[in-house]
């Protein structure tokens, strides 16, 4: 397939409902290259259940403005056929990809994998941008490509926050008014937790404060190494909290970095 792409291209994939999140990767994008190209891809691969996939919101008009305006110069909408006149050639995301976000969606990691090494191979970016929201997944694109030594450089992007704290998100909308001030509660612990002065206190303020938020069910929340996904020690440099859980059916995530050891604020 030929995309007639003007390189240095900038690649922002997705999976559409777009929102200021995406906005910022786009325009990140738009400063590293003038060939920016969003793919709107729900990629049935990385369900790891149907229900979640088959209401998963869709905006074709709506997506195409929005990444219009932000900067892109060429918005794809594949197909499954498109991406795979053959059957998909499924990537391991290997151990890391079991922990965590892993352990809870079996398999949707070599899902998420598998269409983003895809999309490299027809799009062949110099630059993709990731958020840093998705923290676990960012960190495997970026061992995939390290691993097959693939031509393209990831960039990570601040995650994006409403007023309340709350990382934006597609599923948000799926919350009412009152479910999003709750859902703020994770911004708040990661928060409490960030201004910890050790490991130990940083962890006890972090699942403490999410026990507080009403109707949140924790799927988990801990200080790992970002360098390794290791458990964070006394000794890792770089400690962040990662979080994840539900709030009325709809799966919410969040990470911060934390106060290295031997800082304080
Ligand atoms: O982060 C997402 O929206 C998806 O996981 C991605 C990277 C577009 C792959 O389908």
């Amino acid at each position: 397939m030929n995309l007639n792409l003007n390189h240095p291209v900038a690649f922002v994939p997705t999976m559409g409902a777009l929102h200021a999140g995406h906005e910022s990767l786009i325009r990140i994008a738009k400063e590293l290259a003038d060939e920016v190209v969003v793919s709107v891809f729900v990629n049935p691969l990385q369900f790891e259940n149907a229900e979640d996939f088959s209401i998963y919101p869709k905006m074709v008009d709506a997506d195409r403005k929005l990444a219009e305006a932000s900067g892109c110069s060429f918005v794809w909408f594949p197909t499954f056929e498109e991406l795979y006149p053959d059957d998909p050639k499924i990537i391991s995301a290997g151990e890391i990809g079991n922990l965590f976000e892993g352990m809870h969606r079996f398999g949707h990691f070599d899902g998420v994998l598998t269409v983003v090494q895809r999309l490299f191979g027809l799009i062949k970016p110099e630059f993709a941008v990731f958020g840093e929201k998705d923290f676990q997944q960012l960190f495997l694109v970026k061992q995939m490509v390290a691993n097959l030594d693939l031509p393209v450089s990831i960039i990570s992007a601040p995650t994006i926050r409403e007023a309340s704290g709350l990382a934006i998100s597609s599923r948000n909308s799926r919350l009412t008014i009152t479910e999003q001030a709750n859902a703020s509660g994770i911004a708040a612990a990661l928060e409490a937790a960030s201004s910890a002065k050790d490991l130990v206190m940083a962890r006890s303020n972090l699942l403490s404060e999410l026990k507080k938020i009403p109707g949140f069910a924790l799927d988990y929340a801990e200080i790992i190494d970002e360098t390794s996904f290791e458990i964070a020690t006394t000794t890792t440099r770089q400690p962040r909290a990662i979080v994840a859980g539900w709030i009325n059916g709809v799966r919410l995530l969040d990470n911060k970095a934390m106060l290295q050891p031997g800082t304080s604020k």
